[in-house]
């Protein structure tokens, strides 16, 4: 089985030294660089904006995992993407026309995702599971990091992971939310190819950022 991808949510991260921060887990392992993208209206929070992305692209190699918690999304795309956004994932709750958001983000020239937070059911995506190159089941509602790992989407996961084997794509099934070192081996068991981690990787400070990043990924290995 491939070894599963971890991505720092740079949220938990010291907001005064982003670009330090963003090369600290590059340098740590990271696969890819999870941005939460928060606009205060679609989540109680607000974050960084498509110059914030700008600026950090340079201390990474990786790719930009930017997750847009915000509505709407349409015209924020090109923006995210000349950022240098890798994968753009959304919410289906942000817009009357998902299908048209992943096209605004594939002719954009990224990989679309679709995140689906505790309440919204897989269904929500249904029609759109084909068209996606990453599903993002939310194990915490979205908002704020340091939260605790919601056990009910473990089922999701595990129904989402039957779904995705079904198409025969490779969808990267990423979960996002109080994962920690504790629960990593369920929910890699349960069938994420992805973990998002915010406190779990950047809760202890730099020293400790590579021991963290290997703890998450070794689980699957367990
Ligand atoms: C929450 C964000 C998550 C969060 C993860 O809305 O989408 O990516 O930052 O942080 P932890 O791992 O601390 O729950
Ligand atoms: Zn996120």
């Amino acid at each position: 089985m491939a070894q599963v991808l971890i991505a720092p949510s740079i949220l938990s991260a010291d907001f005064a030294r982003l670009g330090d921060e963003v090369r600290a887990i590059d340098a740590a392992g990271a696969d890819l660089i999870h941005v939460d993208v928060m606009d205060g209206h679609f989540v109680p929070n607000i974050t960084i904006g498509p110059m914030v992305v700008k600026a950090l692209k340079p201390h990474t190699t990786k790719p930009m995992d930017v997750h847009l918690m915000i509505t709407p999304v349409d015209p924020f795309v090109d923006a995210y993407v000349d950022a240098g956004a890798a994968i753009i994932t959304f919410h289906p709750e942000a817009g009357p026309h998902p299908h048209r958001t992943i096209q605004a983000i594939k002719r954009a020239g990224a990989k679309a995702g679709m995140s689906l937070n505790p309440g919204t059911p897989i269904a929500a995506i249904e029609e759109l599971l084909e068209d996606l190159d990453l599903v993002l089941v939310m194990s915490v509602n979205p908002g704020f990091g340091g939260q605790k790992f919601i056990d009910s989407q473990l089922r999701k996961i595990e129904a989402l992971r039957k779904r995705i084997d079904a198409t025969r794509k490779d969808i990267i099934l990423e979960v996002d939310g109080g994962v920690t070192a504790a629960n990593a081996a369920r929910v890699i068991g349960a069938g994420a190819t992805a973990l998002v981690a915010g406190t779990a990787v950047f809760g202890d400070g730099p020293d400790m950022y590579a021991k963290n990043i290997a703890k998450l990924r070794g689980a699957g290995a367990a």
